[in-house]
């Protein structure tokens, strides 16, 4: 059909007209707000670049869960920095670590939210690496055991989905044995599948002490130039037993999020990570864009391109702001 018959601007011309014609909507429901826990903390303290996001400690627990869950917010997801690291991330799976403190607490408080939490060792190892360190590499095998009892711990502590986000081959196997092994069939894993390797998690390095103290985590974390890696690594922890999959970060990595969502079934989480969040904020300081507005739009980018569950810092602004 062409012009003049065909005006597509006549779909346009009013607000409630855009509503009617809105294709793809992010809601409160895709919505999934992280929640960084920091042992022996009085209070909370700023996160540097990332304006209105806070460390917290478990006595503030209460007043964060209700307060998202006031706005709409049905998920958060937990991450612990803890007071002692050691060469096997001990404080990673004890029984009073910092995250299973939390997620008891946020069981006990709301049992009407589903609890999340991120299973990984970096916060935990004296050398800052998401597996064992040990003869100049992280060694695979060694670490995969480990993250099954961070996960059988936290389920222990009464979590709904853990969420491992080391990229070791095997963890979801792993996980999903422990898991299974220690009575808790019915606690979902939320494989961080496709975390990229990505100058975009500073702010979370730097806010959660675990920036690896020396080499990087490239021989781990994917690169951002393979594509069918990912979806290598995709197919392979939806066969490990993963019930939800993961691209991190989010905004450059759409095309993978839209391929994931077309060539399986499992649901697609993406996550809206630390430094987007923080480039964002900091743009919108300088007055060089608006952050709210540019905020709604990432959000209903990275749904348009087929996400089913957003993690992301800005959960609590978007609430506020959606209609
Ligand atoms: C640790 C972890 C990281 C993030 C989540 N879990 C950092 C890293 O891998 O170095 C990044 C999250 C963010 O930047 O928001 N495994
Ligand atoms: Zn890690």
């Amino acid at each position: 059909m062409q012009f003049p018959v065909r005006r597509l601007r006549r779909l346009r011309k009013s607000e409630s007209m855009r509503r009617l014609m809105s294709e793809t909507r992010v809601t409160r429901d895709d919505l999934v707000y992280p929640i960084l826990v920091q042992e022996g903390l009085d209070g909370r303290r700023p996160v540097g670049p990332m304006d209105g996001f806070y460390r917290i400690s478990v006595d503030l627990l209460e007043d964060e869960l209700g307060e998202a869950h006031d706005l709409g917010i049905r998920a958060v997801m937990l991450s612990g920095i803890p007071e002692h690291k050691d060469e096997a991330g001990t404080s990673a799976y004890a029984k009073d670590g910092i995250v299973q403190q939390a997620v008891a607490k946020a069981r006990r408080y709301r049992s009407d939210m589903a609890i999340m939490a991120d299973v990984c060792l970096c916060q935990y190892t004296a050398m800052g690496h998401c597996g064992i360190y040990k003869n100049g590499t992280v060694d695979n095998d060694l670490s995969t055991p480990l993250l099954g009892k961070v996960a059988a711990s936290l389920a222990e502590a009464g979590v709904d989905v853990v969420s491992p986000s080391a990229m070791m081959d095997g963890q979801v196997a792993a996980i999903r044995a422990a898991l299974d092994q220690s009575g808790h069939q019915n606690v979902a894993i939320m494989a961080q599948t496709a975390k990229h390797m990505s100058a975009l998690y500073s702010p979370f390095r730097e806010a959660a002490h675990c920036a690896p103290l020396f080499k990087d985590r490239n021989e781990y974390q994917v690169p951002y130039t393979n594509p069918r890696e990912v979806m290598a690594e995709v197919e392979s922890d939806i066969e490990e037993g993963a019930d939800i999959v993961m691209i991190k970060p989010a905004m450059m990595y759409l095309d993978l999020v839209y391929e994931a969502r077309r060539r399986f079934t499992a649901p697609v989480a993406v996550y809206n990570v630390s430094g987007e969040y923080a480039m964002v904020h900091a743009a919108h300081s300088k007055g060089y864009i608006d952050g709210a507005e540019a905020t709604l739009e990432i959000l209903g980018c990275i749904k348009r391109a087929g996400a089913d569950i957003i993690i992301t810092y800005s959960a609590k602004e978007a609430a506020r702001m959606l209609p």
